[in-house]
């Protein structure tokens, strides 16, 4: 097995995510309206979703765990969504009270998703994935962002 782990960087990624976000709120707290950790963190959880996607989840499937990935599929349209609308709320700068509700409801929806991906599907991940797929989903979490236009299968 190479080192670094695709397991562990994709869970560095979810404790990340969620720090950033959690910031967004914690800023609200304080009475400061700071969008950019929420924008930072939300690029971050579309890019994840992407390399899951794109490249890890094709070949969770080949190995056998149709279903699995399609409850994360269908969980993922609706964190796309959730997410849509939280950028959407602290754009406006409207109602502190609806962003963190905005907030709390994609944060519940991002702790069971993850919990699922962390116990089900990222354990199998280093020995399903072939040598090529973890180079390129190494460069992604590296160095690449969301392709233009990209958006998560349950929603395209
Ligand atoms: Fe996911
Ligand atoms: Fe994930």
């Amino acid at each position: 097995m190479t080192d670094p782990r695709i397991a562990d960087a994709l869970e560095r990624e979810h404790r990340e995510i969620d720090a950033g976000l959690a910031e967004f709120t914690a800023a609200l707290d304080g009475g400061e309206w700071r969008t950019q950790p929420l924008l930072d963190a939300a690029a971050a959880l579309r890019r994840h979703i992407y390399i899951e996607e794109e490249m890890l989840f094709p070949a969770l499937r080949a190995a056998g765990l149709w279903g699995p990935v399609a409850v994360m599929l269908r969980e993922h349209g609706e964190i796309w969504s959730a997410l849509d609308e939280l950028e959407e709320v602290a754009g406006e700068q409207v109602s502190d009270d609806n962003a963190r509700q905005v907030y709390r409801r994609l944060a519940a929806l991002l702790e069971i998703h993850n919990d699922k991906e962390e116990a089900i599907l990222y354990p199998q991940s280093d020995t399903v994935v072939d040598e090529a797929t973890r180079s390129r989903i190494e460069h992604y979490l590296e160095h690449s962002t969301l392709p233009p236009g990209w958006t998560c299968q349950a929603l395209a």
